[in-house]
């Protein structure tokens, strides 16, 4: 697995207010948006495109568009879908699935609880949204369940990610032959005894949301 650490002023400003425990859900909620949309640009650096030519007013250019089929979004349910928007922006006519998983706080292994994706991902460029990689069972879990369905690459953005997680996806993504690439804006210190990254930014899902019971 590549791990992309984006090194930019206002990646790191960004992520600083997110992290402030005095950042309300609406500021969160913006300033998630606007640093997912400088992640993004990362992460599509390699998105496929194919050659096109166009006429200008000028004379004929060439440049290109994006291949088909498009790449898929997936956000993981529930945190991840913080993350659209800002994906979409940059990645507008991309196609979008969805995953919902939890992670039992006790045990914090990943299940699927939701799945709204196409059936046959052969050929499709995946770009997988969780805004916190902790233990990493979550995104391995999801991009296995993407490898299955035929995906043959992806790359997981998040906010976030702790190294005992960026290890696990390693262990885990070994035996795998699609290419999966972190694009992320911070590599944490570690996981507290709770599952928590740290210094981290709390429960993504709460400050994107709030609490729910
Ligand atoms: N999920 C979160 O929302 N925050 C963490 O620190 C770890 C997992």
């Amino acid at each position: 697995m590549q791990v992309h650490v984006a090194d930019h002023p206002l990646v790191s400003h960004k992520l600083t207010v997110l992290r402030d425990e005095r950042t309300d859900s609406p500021t969160f909620r913006r300033l998630a948006d606007e640093l997912v949309t400088l992640l993004a640009y990362e992460a599509t650096r390699d998105v496929r495109v194919e050659a096109v030519e166009v006429q200008t007013p000028v004379a004929k250019a060439k440049g290109v568009r994006l291949s088909n089929p498009r790449p898929l979004v997936v956000p993981i349910l529930r945190a991840g879908l913080g993350m659209l928007d800002g994906m979409q922006r940059l990645l507008p006519t991309a196609e979008v699935g969805f995953l919902g998983m939890v992670r039992n706080e006790e045990t914090l292994e990943a299940t699927t609880y939701a799945e709204r994706l196409p059936d046959d991902l052969a050929g499709r460029q995946c770009y997988v949204l969780d805004p916190m990689l902790a233990t990493g069972g979550t995104l391995a879990a999801a991009i296995d369940f993407l490898v299955k369905r035929g995906a043959d690459q992806i790359t997981a953005v998040c906010l976030i990610a702790a190294p005992e997680g960026i290890a696990r996806m390693e262990a885990e993504l070994a035996d795998i032959d699609v290419p999966v690439t972190l694009v992320t804006a911070g590599r944490d210190e570690r996981l507290n005894e709770k599952g928590y990254i740290v210094p981290g930014l709390g429960d993504a899902g709460d400050r994107l949301y709030g609490v729910v019971g």
